[in-house]
């Protein structure tokens, strides 16, 4: 095990007053026109973007810093196509018997259904890996640390880069996806937590009409 070594905290910018308030405005006023988009164009997307913005999801604090995430990123048409065959017969199961009522009257206003085009039309798909364990060089399991709450937060990471980059994205969970670990290879302690679908939006894309809670719906403050 790796001793404690402490090193300077460079990369620190301290800013305080108008600086602070003004970029925490501007950041939310980004931050804010983000949405789940569910029509994408076949535009193509630099590589160099993607990595970029996958290193940015990489810079996320890990339980124990574990970094207990991978993330298999997909363009190549054929396995594109494999993923939307395999994931559209998983939802065409959910919607049509798996799904509870309550859950398929949660998602009536999004409008969404067992087919989905953009898994082959989006020129990037990003397949989230969570670990379950990590295995040593003898073979031991390793036990992660808070492992869904770090991936939750490198996802929010990775969709905000490629957001702020100009991109759309889709965050497509569909229900179950253990055929991505095996269509993607990847090994037994790694479990797919999601498909970040990632491209422009096609010409006159829409999106469902929804709020957002306000500030004190989700916040409460012991000043
Ligand atoms: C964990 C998670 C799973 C989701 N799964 C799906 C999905 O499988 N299909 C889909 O169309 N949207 C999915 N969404 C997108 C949500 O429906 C969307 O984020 C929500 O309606 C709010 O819209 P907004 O992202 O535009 O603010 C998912 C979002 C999250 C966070």
């Amino acid at each position: 095990m790796a001793k404690y070594r402490p090193v300077p905290l460079t990369g620190y910018v301290l800013r305080d007053g108008a600086v602070l308030k003004r970029r925490a405005a501007s950041f939310y006023r980004m931050v804010a026109r983000r949405r789940t988009v569910r029509m994408f164009a076949a535009r193509p997307v630099p590589r160099a973007v993607i990595e970029n913005c996958v290193m940015s999801a990489g810079t996320a604090p890990s339980g124990a810093n574990m970094q207990p995430w991978h993330f298999a990123v997909v363009s190549a048409p054929g396995m594109k196509r494999r993923i939307r065959l395999a994931a559209e017969k998983e939802e065409h199961e959910f919607y049509h018997r798996r799904a509870p009522k309550a859950w398929l009257k949660a998602l009536e206003p999004l409008g969404t259904d067992a087919k989905k085009p953009y898994l082959e039309t989006a020129p990037y798909l990003i397949v989230v890996f969570q670990h379950n364990y990590e295995v040593d060089a003898q073979g031991e399991k390793i036990k992660q640390y808070y492992a869904p709450e770090s991936v939750g937060i490198a996802t929010g990471i990775l969709l905000t880069a490629l957001h702020h980059a100009g991109l759309a994205t889709l965050t497509h969970t569909p229900n179950p996806m253990g055929f991505l670990r095996s269509l993607l290879g990847r090994p037994a302690n790694e479990r797919a937590v999601m498909i970040v679908v990632v491209g422009y939006p096609a010409r006159g894309a829409k999106v469902p009409d929804i709020g957002r809670k306000a500030l004190a719906d989700i916040a409460s403050f012991f000043d």
